[in-house]
């Protein structure tokens, strides 16, 4: 694994955002995995600072997010289809139908990340994978637990991140208690891996990152295994 240690949030957004933009530039009709929650704010905002500046085309390029609560319906604005529409596919000239999120209004969940999964598997693959991290360590929504799942998956929400993404909601009771996620199997799968952790909170998970050991209790410690991993954090997040 790869680090790049940021002086702060502005250069975690930064250097992400290069990244993201070098892929495009190289291969114009490349792949996004991408991710919500508050950290790739910053990145998605330079990047549609990028496309404006017509240094970057989103027109050829197809992006599969790594998940989202259930059930929700995509017009809710706690939503991360709404989120992903919000902080970078409106602003930018990709095409929506070229933009997958799984979906948190379908009746069968099970049907739905089959589905997500084939959907995957039936393009090209995903050149770069954004992740952010949870205080917990999950990634996507893959929680800490005594077994990993690979594929696409309905899962529960821990209590630590029901209440950790309660500042996006009005009250801690509204926040759906599960989601559809991409697998481990299915991040692992990218060709190429960018996580970004800013802040103190996230100093726990930072250093299960580096240290020399894999566990389920921390699912992104999986990312060790992975041959291309780039993880883009600041001193808060690195130093505690
Ligand atoms: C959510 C998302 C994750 C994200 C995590 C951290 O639970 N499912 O993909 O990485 O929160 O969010 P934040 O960046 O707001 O700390």
């Amino acid at each position: 694994m790869e680090l790049i240690l940021c002086k702060n949030y502005d250069e975690i957004s930064e250097r992400g955002a290069n990244i993201i933009a070098r892929a495009m530039i190289d291969k114009p009709d490349c792949i996004l995995g991408l991710a919500t929650g508050s950290t790739p704010v910053g990145m998605y905002k330079r990047l549609i600072e990028m496309n404006r500046a017509s240094w970057i085309d989103f027109s050829r390029t197809t992006t599969f997010n790594l998940d989202e609560y259930y059930p929700i319906s995509p017009e809710n604005s706690q939503s991360y289809r709404y989120f992903m529409n919000e902080n970078l596919f409106n602003h930018v000239n990709i095409d929506k139908k070229n933009t997958y999120v799984p979906n948190g209004s379908a009746a069968d969940a099970e049907a739905e990340c089959k589905a997500y999964d084939a959907m995957i598997e039936n393009s090209r693959g995903i050149d770069i994978q954004v992740l952010g991290i949870g205080i917990n360590g999950h990634i996507g929504f893959n929680e800490p637990d005594e077994n990993l799942i690979t594929g696409t998956h309905l899962t529960a929400l821990t209590e630590s991140t029901i209440e950790a993404n309660a500042r996006f909601f009005d009250s801690k009771d509204e926040v759906p208690r599960h989601a559809l996620t991409m697998g481990i199997g299915s991040i692992m799968r990218a060709r190429k891996i960018i996580l970004l952790a800013s802040g103190k909170n996230k100093h726990d998970a930072v250093m299960k990152l580096l240290d020399g050991k894999l566990t389920t209790a921390c699912p992104a410690t999986m990312l060790k295994l992975h041959p291309d991993v780039i993880l883009i954090c600041d001193e808060a997040a690195y130093n505690g």
